[in-house]
């Protein structure tokens, strides 16, 4: 048991936290897209105690995360034109491209796997904790495994309390949502799983995006999947949601007579108003909805929500990282008007 401590992310704290890392330690690491459990991606005994931590499977491979281009060097067996040119345009920043691994990448860390997913984080906070600690830092989203990823540090307080030294607090995450995981075939690009940067910004630097099946389809627990992550129960809050898909007219009419001890998301205010239940904002742009997501899924909790409505996002742009996480949390239950 840990005593848990939330540290405000200045200089003393990184150096603190980059000192725990070192010595094999996980700490609570924020970046712009979620706060991550971070440890040293090259200590295999460092990297279990992620998975014990947030009780992860062994089975799901971790993001490895670099803060100059430098560090790929030995990390990466080669990176192709096409991922440098990714690299140029969105690192750093809110995308993970999955690259053949050397064997300085643990298998511990990449779950098996001979690939290794490498991201390089725009949050000040995380390069200057990568830079101290001298480390590629494996991180996955730092919520106990099946809950909502963790948007704030008392998101993370709240689910690994006692179970790691520190968190980082730096406010906020600004997208809010998890990175863009792409993996390459030949001179195009599969989407294995959507997040800020999006699938069009993404054609424009190759000769087609694929996106995965996985994206937008439940995938058996069974099945030999591209990202392993994709077959897990993910981002559940307790409440049984259900997607609306469909206009604000038809979705206040589908409302409309269902229990009013239900909660909606919805985007707007005045989405819900004259219906008898209350409503939760989560905002009218992908953007909003992307920042606001997983912090609204925790709030359902906190309220004691058993029944919610939501209104389906808009599919296009960082949208479609908005519906995959809420297909997710509503363990695939759509209704189409
Ligand atoms: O934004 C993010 O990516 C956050 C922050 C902390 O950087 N991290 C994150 O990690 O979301 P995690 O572990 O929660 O999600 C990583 C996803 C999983 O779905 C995993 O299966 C997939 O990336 N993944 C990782 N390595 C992979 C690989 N070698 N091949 C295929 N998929 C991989
Ligand atoms: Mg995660």
């Amino acid at each position: 048991m840990y005593e848990t401590k939330l540290l405000p992310a200045d200089k003393e704290s990184i150096d603190q936290a980059a000192e725990l890392i070192k010595s094999g330690e996980v700490v609570g690491m924020p970046t712009e897209t979620v706060y991550g459990l971070a440890a040293n991606a090259l200590d295999p005994e460092a990297v279990k105690k992620i998975f014990i931590a947030k009780g992860r499977p062994q089975d799901n491979p971790l993001i490895v995360h670099i803060s100059s281009l430098d560090m790929l060097d030995g990390l990466v067996v080669y990176v192709p034109e096409i991922a440098k040119r990714c690299a140029e345009a969105f690192w750093p920043g809110p995308l993970t491209m999955i690259l053949p691994k050397t064997d300085r990448i643990p298998l511990t860390t990449s779950a098996g796997l001979d690939t290794v997913g490498i991201r390089m984080p725009s949050n000040k906070t995380a390069r200057a904790l990568i830079e101290a600690s001298g480390v590629p830092i494996a991180a996955p989203s730092a919520n106990l495994s099946g809950s909502p990823s963790p948007t704030k540090a008392e998101h993370v307080f709240n689910d690994l309390k006692g179970r790691i030294p520190c968190i980082l607090d730096d406010g906020s995450c600004a997208v809010g949502v998890e990175s863009t995981v792409i993996a390459f075939e030949g001179n195009r690009i599969r989407l294995l799983r959507p997040g800020f940067v999006s699938a069009e910004e993404l054609s424009e630097l190759c000769d087609g995006v694929i996106i995965d099946k996985g994206v937008t389809e439940a995938v058996a627990a069974d099945a030999k999947v591209a990202s392993p992550g994709m077959k897990y129960k993910h981002y559940a809050p307790k409440a049984d949601i259900t997607i609306i898909d469909g206009s604000l007219d038809a979705f206040r009419e589908y409302c409309k007579d269902k229990d009013s001890n239900a909660i909606l998301m919805v985007f707007d205010e005045s989405d819900g108003s004259d219906l008898p239940q209350q409503a939760i904002v989560y905002g009218n742009t992908g953007e909003e909805q992307a920042q606001k997501l997983f912090d609204v899924l925790r709030r359902l909790d906190e309220i004691g929500a058993e029944k919610v409505y939501a209104r389906c996002p808009d599919k296009s742009g960082v949208g479609l990282a908005v519906y995959n996480r809420l297909l997710r949390a509503a363990a695939f239950r759509v209704i189409k008007l």
